[in-house]
């Protein structure tokens, strides 16, 4: 099987990842993470949620907590370019019988909801409400000084199948990670802004949300928001890091949240856009030999926060990949 063939001419323009909505038990306990220690600007709060943004963005928020009995995540969102491109996308998911429908959400203009290949649910809106763009406001940097969300990562029981799905909205894959000598697509990393990914695929129960991660301004501050995350009692929220991607070439660090959702602070993307720009593949012994920090924990590669209203599936067989736990056995 060779890997999914790029559409320059998408049904409709996405133009990049955008936000996540999570569910949250207590605001204030979510308000000392993402606030106090991580540095995210808060563009609106109330006793209902919290609406966040990084010092490089001017759109009001790109992760929005919201108080919820049950921590979840309820949408992952896209940006489209223009109101006529919503149109397309709401055009083409009737016509793909998927559900696609019109909501109203606070400080977005005209959003529409719908549900991937494997019933992720997506929100896209062309437009949303500005703020101040904070990047040379450095009274108001703080902790990591998160800059805007790159990308998302999502557990799924058919990597393939999401891969085909999104190559058809026009999302180019980057990188790709394959066990050797087969043509398998174990993780995908997929993008439509032109840095390697704006949605990521792994294989697991799902679809679950796995991650979203924040671009962040310098090397030391994985350090220094490792040290911060000490000092204020979140040490045992640090899961993985930091250390140094393969695909993708990123620094990184992974934390939990209260909740225990997943966020990665990353920094060091390239430019992948032009059109002679073919998909990087990894041998999955060459990415694994290429690792100069430890693996990471079971737990990053099999826990995720359910999305809501949506069953997780498991995949045909079970994956076996290089955990801490099985390292340290030998
Ligand atoms: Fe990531």
């Amino acid at each position: 099987m060779s890997i999914p063939p790029p559409v320059y001419d998408p049904p409709f323009n996405v133009t990049r990842a955008s936000h996540a909505v999570l569910s949250v038990k207590d605001l204030g306990k979510s308000r000392a993470f993402y606030v106090d220690l991580i540095g995210f600007i808060v563009s609106h709060e109330d006793k209902d949620a919290i609406y966040l943004r990084g010092v490089a963005e001017a759109c009001h928020h790109s992760l929005v907590l919201r108080r919820g009995d049950a921590p979840q995540c309820e949408r992952v969102g896209m940006r489209v370019f223009t109101e006529e491109d919503l149109e397309k996308a709401k055009a083409w998911f009737d016509k793909a019988g998927l559900p696609a429908a019109w909501v109203e959400r606070p400080y977005q203009g005209r959003t529409l909801h719908v549900s991937d290949a494997l019933g992720a649910p997506l929100e896209f809106c062309a437009t949303m409400d500005l703020k101040p763009r904070l990047i040379v406001d450095f009274e108001h940097h703080h902790g990591a000084v998160p800059q805007r969300l790159d990308h998302f990562q999502l557990l799924v029981p058919d990597v393939r199948r999401e891969c085909e799905f999104y190559m058809r909205l026009g999302f180019r894959l980057s990188e790709y990670i394959s066990p050797d000598g087969s043509d398998e697509l174990l993780f995908v990393f997929l993008q439509r802004k032109g840095n390697p990914h704006d949605i990521v695929f792994a294989p697991g129960a799902g679809p679950r949300f796995h991650h979203v991660a924040f671009a962040i301004p310098e090397s030391y501050l994985f350090f220094y928001v490792c040290d911060l995350a000490s000092n204020m009692g979140f040490a045992e929220n640090i899961e993985f890091g930091p250390g140094r991607h393969g695909p993708g070439h990123a620094l990184f660090v992974y934390m939990r949240d209260p909740d225990g959702h997943r966020i990665e602070l990353f920094n060091t993307h390239y430019q992948v856009m032009d059109i002679e720009n073919e998909p990087v593949r990894w041998d999955a012994s060459y990415a694994m030999k290429r690792r100069w920090q430890l693996p990471a924990r079971r737990q990053w590669f099999v826990e995720a926060s359910p999305f809501a209203g949506v069953a997780p599936r498991d995949p045909p067989r079970k994956g076996d990949p290089m955990t801490l736990e099985r390292y340290v056995a030998g």
